[in-house]
């Protein structure tokens, strides 16, 4: 369904967008399309073009929308919490709440902190880890993804659990330096960058499926490996669940193999449509205020976003099927 002469509206948006698009994935050349689909709208399981095409979304706004499209649920939500102020730089009730259900499915989060984005929570949990620690140097997998922050996009070296490289240019070779890469998987490889670089170690991020290079499952023993290489090290393990979060079970894939992360990058899902994230772990590694570890946003957590997650995350509750109470590998320290 190659779309053949450039519409007008693709025309219009190459002279103010780059590319076209906000996001290299809306492009959509790798699924073979010479100009982006813009949708005009959509409604439960469809979507309907600028160009008056109805289409099956098999995508849902890459996750967040489990209820589809204009779900009259969340469209009441959000003009309820929109009609009573969308945004005020200051804390609400519907914020304090949401944290509590996020704290209650997510069986090792104790504290919670809501941002605006995966990228913003992940690089929080990061900056987090690195004061926790006293720390610099984390560990990442290939082809795992963890949002645009500069330490994220780093390439593996020419050897295994060697120190990263920039994978994008206009990241400094000094923000990849201390980003350690190896395959997804390896246990021993891990092993070795632990061997080596452990004692500078801050963190372990991984995402528990790796849902950015197809969908991968973990090894059997894999996540456990991370665990105790983390244990071990004194390094902060971080699940990025962005994309497992309420996806594969109420408590996400940590409930789903019984692995314990420190720390919990949450995305997508959690404003129900509307951008908010969240990061959130063991109290002891809680930012607090007054720490000098900078999480700042003005507006982010604001009532609208926070209003509008809320029942749609009691709804994932009371809909999602429990785990059965697997054994759990739980952090040491
Ligand atoms: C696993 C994972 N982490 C983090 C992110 C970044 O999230 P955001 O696009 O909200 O910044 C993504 C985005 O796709 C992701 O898949």
């Amino acid at each position: 369904m190659a779309v053949k002469a450039r519409s007008e509206l693709y025309r219009r948006a190459l002279e103010v967008i780059p590319g076209g698009v906000d996001s290299p994935v809306r492009a959509m050349r790798a699924v073979g399309l010479d100009e982006p689909l813009f949708i005009r709208s959509g409604e439960g399981a469809y979507v309907e073009t600028e160009d008056g095409r109805r289409l099956l979304d098999w995508v849902m706004s890459w996750g967040p929308l489990l209820f589809g499209h204009a779900d009259s649920e969340t469209v009441a939500a959000v003009r309820d919490a929109a009609l009573r102020g969308t945004s005020f730089g200051a804390a609400t009730e519907a914020e304090v709440e949401l944290a509590t259900e996020i704290v209650d499915a997510l069986p090792s989060v104790e504290k919670v902190r809501l941002v605006s984005s995966g990228t913003e929570a992940a690089m929080s949990a990061l900056r987090l880890a690195r004061a926790f620690t006293k720390r610099d140097r984390i560990l990442k997998t290939a082809g795992g993804y963890h949002g645009h922050a500069d330490a994220l996009l780093a390439g593996a070296g020419s050897g295994l659990a060697t120190l990263g490289i920039p994978a994008s240019p206009g990241v400094p070779n000094g923000a990849a330096a201390d980003t350690i890469v190896v395959p997804y998987n390896d246990r021993d490889a891990a092993a070795d960058a632990v061997m080596q670089h452990g004692e500078g170690l801050a963190a372990i991020i991984v995402e528990p499926i790796a849902a950015n290079m197809g969908v991968v499952p973990p090894d059997p023993g894999y996540l456990e490996t991370l665990r105790r290489l983390c244990d071990v090290s004194g390094a902060l393990l971080i699940f990025d669940e962005v994309i497992t979060g309420f996806r594969v079970g109420r408590g996400g894939a940590q409930e789903l193999y019984g692995v314990l992360p420190d720390l919990t990058v949450l995305g997508k899902i959690v404003g129900g449509g509307l951008p908010l994230a969240a990061f959130g772990g063991r109290a002891e590694a809680r930012p607090r205020p007054g720490c000098p570890c900078w999480r700042v946003c003005a507006t982010a957590q604001s009532t609208t976003v926070s209003s509008v997650g809320l029942p749609r995350w009691r709804t994932l509750s009371r809909r999602s099927a429990t785990c059965s109470g697997s054994a759990r590998c739980s952090p040491s320290s």
